[in-house]
This record gives structure tokens, sequence and C-alpha cells, in this order.
């Protein structure tokens, strides 16, 4: 575990390749594993594999999703406002779980925000998503996570410029 933390890094750059229907189940897993909120999962995820309907999804804002239209695949997080008042919480561990999974498998990923984004005409980015997907209204959208064999390297962060400052002990700034 230790290891994908240390190397995980976002990838925005894909092979030009599938991902086996295998990978996929095992992410699949990944994502219905997370823990949730008094176990209520009120998460639902959309994977799509349809390179037309991923590349309208990289247009859903006006900045930060472009790199969508080269992933082979693309999980949407959505969150059930009506049943849990933690949704954004558990949606997004759901997302950074789908993330450790996918760089277990060799897979790189990137998340892109979806909530409280906007595209270049003011619309709602979630809009956009919950038009195109036919996705309810009481639905969130949190992010989709694009994923596929990296078509870039990237180095991990070193230990040294990691924010240790950050990490108190026994009290605030110690
Ligand atoms: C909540 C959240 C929202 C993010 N939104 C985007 C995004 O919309 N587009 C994007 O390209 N990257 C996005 N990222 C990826 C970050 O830019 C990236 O994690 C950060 O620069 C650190 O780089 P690293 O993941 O390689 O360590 C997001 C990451 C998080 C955790």
């Amino acid at each position: 575990m230790l290891n994908i933390l240390r190397n995980r890094r976002s990838v925005r750059k894909f092979e030009n390749r599938t991902i086996e229907p295998e990978k996929i189940e095992l992410l699949t897993e990944a994502l219905v594993r997370s823990p949730s909120s008094r176990s209520i999962n009120p998460w639902e995820f959309i994977v799509v594999d349809e390179r037309e309907v991923i590349r309208r999804l990289a247009r859903c804002k006006a900045h930060g999703a472009g790199f969508l239209s080269g992933a082979p695949l693309a999980v949407v997080v959505l969150g059930d406002t009506s049943s849990s008042d933690t949704c954004i919480e558990d949606c997004t561990i759901a997302a950074i779980t789908l993330q450790y999974a996918a760089e277990s498998l060799e897979l790189g990923s990137c998340w892109c925000q979806v909530r409280l984004r906007k595209s270049g005409d003011g619309k709602a980015a979630e809009e956009n998503v919950r038009d195109l997907l036919k996705i309810p209204d009481h639905y969130l959208v949190e992010c989709i996570i694009g994923l596929g064999y990296p078509g870039e390297g990237k180095k991990p962060h070193s230990r040294e410029s990691l924010d240790w400052g950050k990490v108190y002990r026994n009290k605030y700034g110690n």
C-alpha cells in the first residue's frame, strides 16, 4: 500500500489502449468496497467506455477536464443527496479508492472536479454531465475519474518535497 501511495501521480495522458474487462471488474469492486458513513453507500457510479461520450464529458467545464478526451475509461461519481448528509465525503473516499486501485493495476488516473465548477457559458458543469448521462436531479456529480494505461511517466514526489510541517504533535503548531 505504501508503495502505491508513494508512486501515485495524476496521469493525464494515456496510451491508446483499452483496459481489460477483468481490470474494469476489479476497479468496480474497489468502488463498491469503499466505506461510507453508516454504511448508507450514497454513491453511484457510471462507468463510461464509449469514446464519444468521454469526449463530451471532457467538455463539461471550462478548465481541467480536457485530459479526459484521451482516456479509454471514465468513472462518473454520483452522490445521492437525499439519502445521506455525508455523501460528499463518501463519494470522495470512493474516488480516491478507485485511484489507488488503478495504481495497483498499473493504470494511471486523474480526478476531474465537477461539483462547483462551471463551463465557459456559466452553466454548472454538473448540469452538463447530468444532461449528457440522464442523471436524476437528486444526485450530485462529485467528479469524473479518467483512467487508462499511462502515456506519460511522472516521478513520484520526493520525501523532501512533502508537507511534513503540516503535521503537529499533541497541539496545533507543535
Ligand atoms: C479534489 C481534487 C480535484 C481535482 N481536480 C482536478 C481537475 O479538475 N483537473 C485536473 O486535471 N486535475 C485535478 N486534480 C488533480 C490535482 O491537480 C493533482 O492531484 C495535484 O496537482 C497533485 O498532483 P499529483 O496527483 O500528481 O500528486 C484534482 C485533485 C483533487 C484531489
